[in-house]
């Protein structure tokens, strides 16, 4: 629901954010949507690492484990006490539904039991807001890229809580694709830093295909990639794995890029950031660079901790929903296909 909210002018605002989507259980304390105060981070990535992916019944069992330790524990690094936080930000979707419920509960526990306001926050929006972490001089318009495990959109912030998509993936995102050639290529799970590490000491010899690629047009398709991994190391068996991760990782940063930097130039904005997991190649964050200069905008990205899934993220987007004018009401529910 919406409300009018009043008194805010000037007053330090004080967000706990909660995180809980996959397979990170995240707390942060954020004040005023840019200035984090404690960042806490508990992952599951070697429960789910034998796996080879996340499985969603042993995400959510264990999120109710740690959650309160990771609470107390971001509230204990920020020096303060439930006494000492204005809102609660925390995700409602899109992710697994179990995992969701476990944050989101939490959240309204600590609502209800201490008489602090919640805001419910779209985890894409979180991803974009982790760019005002650390860049203070950041405001709407612009265009983001978002490219997670989940999610490949070019989104153009109109302003901090109105977004227009102006593209997305019409299968894999490209997180998703960095995946599954990872465990193509025998790298294991998570993969994207995996073939990023391995990328730098390959060359960029293949040729992948890149799809969509005329003019105007801002989706992505990343699942033929994958197949055509697959058949190249079929044909070359001996084929240095260093360079296929460069090539691959080559045309899946040129595509994100090149459809971010035209879908900018088309909607006349000159401010570009990039947000999600995929955020933190390196690849992409150097031809992002390359290319702001080619194109004449300027580009802004979190830090590298900020793009893979955090709740300080979280906590600046409940910032700014919350100024704006929204609180959320104990019956909301987490949504597991959440668009934005
Ligand atoms: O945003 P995120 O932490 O979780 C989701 O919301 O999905 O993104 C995780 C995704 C995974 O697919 C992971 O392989 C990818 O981001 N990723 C990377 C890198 N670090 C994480 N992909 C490419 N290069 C990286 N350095
Ligand atoms: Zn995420």
């Amino acid at each position: 629901m919406v409300i009018e909210v009043k008194q805010l002018e000037a007053k330090e605002l004080v967000v706990l954010g909660i995180e809980s989507s996959c397979d990170e259980t995240a707390s942060a304390v954020v004040v005023n949507g840019r200035y984090v105060r404690s960042n806490v981070i508990s992952s599951q990535v070697n429960v789910h690492q034998q796996f080879g992916g996340v499985v969603p019944e042993i995400a959510s069992r264990k999120h109710i484990e740690v959650i309160d330790s990771v609470i107390l524990k971001a509230l204990e690094d920020a020096k303060t006490d439930f006494d000492g936080i204005d809102l609660i930000g925390v995700t409602y979707g899109p992710g697994l539904i179990g995992s969701l419920l476990v944050g989101l509960s939490e959240a309204k526990a600590i609502s209800y039991a201490k008489g602090i306001p919640f805001v419910g926050v779209n985890h894409i929006e979180g991803h974009i807001a982790a760019n005002y972490l650390g860049n203070s001089d950041l405001c709407p318009p612009y265009v983001c890229l978002v490219a997670s495990g989940g999610h490949s959109h070019i989104v153009l912030v109109k302003d901090y809580t109105e977004f227009e998509v102006m593209g997305k993936t019409t299968d894999d995102a490209a997180g998703e694709a960095f995946d599954k050639v990872a465990r193509v290529l025998g790298l294991g799970y998570p993969g994207g830093p995996a073939v990023d590490k391995l990328a730098k000491e390959g060359s960029a010899t293949i040729d992948f295909p890149m799809a969509f690629m005329q003019k105007g047009n801002y989706d992505f398709s990343f699942s033929g990639i994958k197949t055509a991994v697959i058949n190249y190391l079929k044909k070359h068996p001996d084929a240095p794995l260093a360079d296929v991760a460069a090539s691959f990782q080559k045309a899946v940063v040129d595509v994100l890029a090149f459809k971010l930097f035209e879908a900018a130039k088309d909607a006349g904005i000159k401010t570009i950031a990039i947000a999600g997991g995929v955020a933190s190649n390196s690849g992409l964050r150097k031809k992002v660079k390359e290319m702001a200069e080619e194109y004449g905008v300027r580009v802004y990205s979190p830090p590298p901790v900020f793009c893979t899934d955090n709740a300080a993220m979280i906590a600046a987007a409940a910032y700014y929903r919350y100024i704006g004018g929204y609180v959320s009401d104990l019956d909301l529910n987490a949504v597991a296909n959440l668009s934005l």
